[in-house]
């Protein structure tokens, strides 16, 4: 057998995919929540909002070596694979531990760290129900009340003056706070980097790290809810 695939098959080497996979989709997270601080930025002197002139730019990117809107076509296929890998090795792993284990504990105690963990599963999937929704509200626009493809700026500045979407975004935004703390927290074990002396610093790193996501993420919708940032224009 392929040594790649034997790795694949050890619950080592699955720990380390899911590890991987989940720095990768880390990586994409902390990149959208960055780029989505530029609704922050008001309008270009040629009228035309940062935001969209960003969305614009990541459609463009390497247009002239790769052809219109392939770059991003590329990144959107492997961090789709990443997803899916992600979620199927968890899966599996979660299968190969109930097998080790048949019969449950007749007397579970609940620390804090295995409540995290068990947690983890049914986070991920709101997680990934998240992201299918979000596609259609923001991206492909079918959930949107009144989209207009490229007009980012408009479209989440409509898509959030309801109440119901920004509760919405604020919980699913919580729970990935949360599935982002432990992910961080898990990667550094997978890597070996979890001693004694350097546990508190970790776990302080994960939390930061998640808590910072939540809130750049969330700033979006809660400043345009409340009024902080001006409609797009004509409206
Ligand atoms: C308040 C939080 C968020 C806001 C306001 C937001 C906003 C947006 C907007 C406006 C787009 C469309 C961009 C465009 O058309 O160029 C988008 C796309 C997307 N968002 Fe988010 N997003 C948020 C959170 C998230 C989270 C937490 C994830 C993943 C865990 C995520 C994953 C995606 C993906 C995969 C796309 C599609 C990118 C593409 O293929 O072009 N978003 N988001």
């Amino acid at each position: 057998m392929n040594v790649s695939c034997e790795f694949y098959r050890s619950s080592v080497g699955k720990k380390v995919v899911v590890a991987l996979t989940g720095a990768v989709l880390f990586l994409f997270v902390v990149g959208h929540m960055l780029g989505n601080l530029k609704t922050f930025m008001g309008m270009d002197p040629s009228g035309v909002h940062h935001l969209d002139m960003y969305a614009h730019f990541l459609r463009e990117f390497m247009a002239e070596a790769m052809g219109h809107g392939n770059f991003l076509w590329l990144t959107r296929v492997v961090l789709l694979g990443c997803l899916l890998l992600h979620v199927v090795t968890v899966a599996q792993l979660q299968a190969r531990s109930s097998e080790a284990r048949p019969v449950k504990y007749k007397k579970q105690t609940l620390r804090a760290s295995s409540v995290a963990a068990r947690t983890m599963w049914y986070g991920g999937m709101l997680v990934f129900l998240f992201i299918v929704l979000h596609l259609g509200h923001l991206t492909l626009g079918s959930l949107h009340s009144d989209f207009v493809e490229g007009e980012v700026y408009r479209n989440v500045y409509i898509a959030f003056q309801n109440p119901l979407i920004v509760i919405g975004y604020f919980i699913a935004m919580c729970v990935l706070g949360f599935h982002l703390y432990h992910g961080v927290w898990s990667f550094f074990q997978t890597l070996g980097l979890d001693t004694p002396d350097r546990n508190c610093a970790l776990r302080l790193v994960a939390k930061v790290a998640s808590f910072v996501i939540v809130v750049g993420f969330l700033s979006v919708p809660l400043s345009l809810s409340l009024g902080l940032l001006p409609p797009p224009v004509g409206m």
